[in-house]
């Protein structure tokens, strides 16, 4: 199950992912916002990142308007590790390399052509482990010893 979520500044983006998942068979639960809703990006990131966390969600998809605000704020939550993706390699590099839960796009930077190619290349990514996992793991360290 793929988490997907916006504030106002990405809810267009966010509606024309929802088009593709469905197009390419891929079930979402969508947490908001719905068009003409203001919502605070801090707000539906923590609910995505929450989804994830909790297990409901397998991973998410985050939109505000650069994709940075949504970013910041679901790295936020402990056990996350979100991306934020402006191409399609990185996108891929995402999973392969980083084992990102969630990625995040901004839809006042990235055209809706290009943010579907960088969801695709993200979802059908499988992360490598091997020395990637150490990596990984030594990220998830650095959060252990914050708390
Ligand atoms: C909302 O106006 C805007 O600040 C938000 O969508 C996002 O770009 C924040 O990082």
């Amino acid at each position: 199950m793929i988490a997907i979520g916006s504030d106002h500044g990405g809810v267009v983006l966010k509606e024309a992912i929802k088009e593709f998942l469905k197009q390419n068979g891929y079930e979402f639960k969508d947490f908001g916002t719905q068009p003409g809703v203001p919502m605070d990006y801090p707000d539906i990131a923590e609910t995505v990142a929450n989804s994830v966390v909790s297990g409901e969600c397998d991973k998410g998809i985050l939109v505000c308007g650069t994709g940075i605000g949504v970013s910041i704020a679901a790295n936020k939550v402990k056990g996350i590790r979100a991306a934020h993706v402006t191409d399609v390699f990185s996108a891929k590099m995402a999973k392969e390399h980083n084992d990102a839960h969630i990625i995040c796009l901004g839809e006042r930077i990235t055209g809706p052509g290009l943010a579907l190619e960088i969801v695709r290349a993200y979802l059908e990514a499988e992360h490598l482990g091997g020395r990637h996992g150490r990596r990984v793991d030594k990220i998830m360290a650095i959060e252990d010893r914050q708390n």
